[in-house]
């Protein structure tokens, strides 16, 4: 099998949230699609609902009339699993358990023709497992897509054991065919987007926990500085914490606990006290439709600054020039290493140390340390963070510079790595052991964090941004400052960085 073309029939089984996007995909794509579900009228319903939806996108003008039509006249509400014995291509979106699965797969293996493709929209379980009692298991992959499926571009064509790689390519091709981005990914816990996106809850739940600002000041500045499109608290809530919760925990145990991983005591109280986020009304915000959000911390400053010294290069953060030239700043060039000094402040981006532990190692009063941006040309706000024994004045002049420039900046807590560069080097880090592991391809792997979880940058792409002797630094003193393996280094990373190499090169 190399490509599956619009004549094959397509089941899919599963008629929830899942299966009748899925079933909306294939069918706009000219696959006719068998729906089935086991509760009676369902899959019915789910049609209906589709020719909804199919009605409001011909309103919107991105559907003629006659694809409407032509989309709908291609679904069929099914009864039972007979009836699915012509299909070409089964695709399950039922309830996520296994045996359950297994089951399933065992009664469409003896009931459709050896050549149809057995695929499984799971999430969270092996391909490797369910396909462990069929007699073909070489015909068996997973096909997951993302919520909503109609608009998320992303399907991980996901292969396990025993599937053949043609069957694979099959699939990856008509996902394209479909208009979807498809990735290749081997079956391990997470597949790619769930296991390298850990770090964005992760890191700032952890600086939440250990008082490095509030909620609204941490999601800002993943929005306004690190170009997400939510901060990990707002995403948190409109996920929900039981199944953003359960998903971490899943991943935690199938790594055996690697620590790398580990579930967040401060997620598990919500999901304790049944603050689930929007859909109870309550996660980390309140989600009661008039609510009020709190605003993000801003720093204050009396202090004016007309001038200041930019010493040598400032590696990733150099656009910040252009922004102090723009706003009037006199600048004065000198040789050094990629230091601003405003008054009596000094300024260094980042490197993963506290900004207390570099001062004393590097001998420098009065340090302030800014955190990385996506774009300094373009960020609106940007984390800072002080050493212990700084001046008033010195922070100050700190602030008014960045303000200066149009930054809001928010004073962090001082800890290691303040937030958007922590967490970019542990997605980083993650897709890298992830590439390192043969789960996916460098492209593959930035491909889906793009595209699944809408990410301004692949981490892998982003770190060569940065570059990756920093990130690789920034980790390590991660790594120190904490003491956990949590921040180990990827191999892979410290390799490219030996080898003076990208992950791209
Ligand atoms: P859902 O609960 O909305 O829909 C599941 C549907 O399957 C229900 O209509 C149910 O009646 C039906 N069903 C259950 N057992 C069945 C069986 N034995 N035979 C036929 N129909 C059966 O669930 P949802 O969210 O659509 O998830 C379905 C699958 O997709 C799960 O494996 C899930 O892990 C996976 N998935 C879910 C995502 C999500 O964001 N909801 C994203 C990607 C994958």
């Amino acid at each position: 099998m190399t490509t599956l073309d619009t004549r094959a029939l397509v089941a899919v089984i599963g008629a929830g949230a899942m299966g009748s996007g899925i079933a909306q995909v294939v069918a706009q794509a000219g696959h006719r699609v068998l729906l089935l579900d086991n509760r009676p009228g369902a899959a019915a319903q789910a049609i209906e609902a589709l020719a909804r939806q199919l009605a409001g996108l011909q309103e919107k003008g991105k559907l003629t009339a006659e694809q409407r039509e032509q989309t709908l006249a291609r679904l069929q509400a099914v009864d039972t699993l007979e009836q699915l014995a012509e299909a070409g291509l089964v695709i399950e979106a039922i309830v996520e358990n296994l045996q359950v699965k297994q089951e399933l797969f065992a009664r469409l293996e003896r009931l459709c023709a050896p050549g149809c493709v057995l695929a499984s929209n799971t999430s969270s379980l092996s391909i490797t497992s369910i396909a462990a009692g069929l007699s073909r298991p070489e015909r068996f992959l997973g096909v997951h897509f993302f919520n909503p499926a109609p608009v998320m571009a992303l399907v991980e064509i996901v292969s396990g054991l025993a599937t053949d790689p043609a069957v694979a390519s099959a699939l990856y091709e008509a996902a394209k065919a479909w208009g979807k981005a498809p990735v290749h990914t081997r079956s391990t816990p997470g597949f790619i987007v769930n296991r390298v996106a850990r770090p964005f809850y992760a890191e700032s739940l952890r600086l939440l926990q250990e008082g490095a600002a509030d909620c609204a000041t941490l999601d800002a500045l993943m929005r306004d500085a690190g170009g997400f499109r939510m901060g990990a608290f707002e995403l948190m809530d409109l996920i929900g914490h039981d199944v953003n919760y359960a998903v971490t925990c899943s991943v935690f145990e199938a790594y055996y606990g690697d620590p790398r991983f580990q579930p967040s005591l401060l997620q598990k109280e919500l999901v304790d006290a049944g603050r689930l986020g929007r859909k109870s009304g309550r996660g980390f915000y309140d989600c009661s439709p008039n609510a009020v959000r709190p605003a993000a911390a801003e720093a204050q400053s009396a202090q004016a600054v007309d001038r200041c010294i930019v010493e040598g290069d400032l590696g990733v953060a150099q656009t910040l020039l252009p922004r102090l030239e723009a706003a009037g700043i006199r600048v004065e060039r000198r040789p050094g290493n990629g230091l601003i000094r405003v008054g009596e402040a000094v300024l260094a981006l980042s490197d993963g140390r506290m900004a207390s532990e570099r001062a004393q190692a590097d001998g420098l009063d009065n340090l302030l340390l800014f955190d990385l941006a996506l774009d300094y040309a373009k960020a609106t706000r940007i984390a800072l963070s002080c050493c212990a024994g700084a001046s008033v004045q010195a922070r100050d002049q700190a602030v008014t510079l960045f303000q200066r420039m149009g930054l809001v900046p928010s004073l962090l807590a001082d800890l290691p790595g303040l937030l958007v560069l922590r967490t970019v080097a542990m997605l980083a880090n993650e897709a890298a052991d992830a590439v390192l592991q043969g789960v996916a391809s460098t492209a593959d792997v930035d491909l889906a964090m793009r595209k699944g979880v809408n990410y301004p940058q692949g981490p892998l792409a982003w770190a060569g941004a940065v570059g990756l002797p920093a990130v690789l630094k920034a980790l390590e003193h991660l790594q120190a400052s904490y003491g956990e393996p949590r921040y180990r280094p990827s191999l892979l990373l410290r390799r490219r960085v030996a080898e003076g190499r990208g992950f791209y090169d």
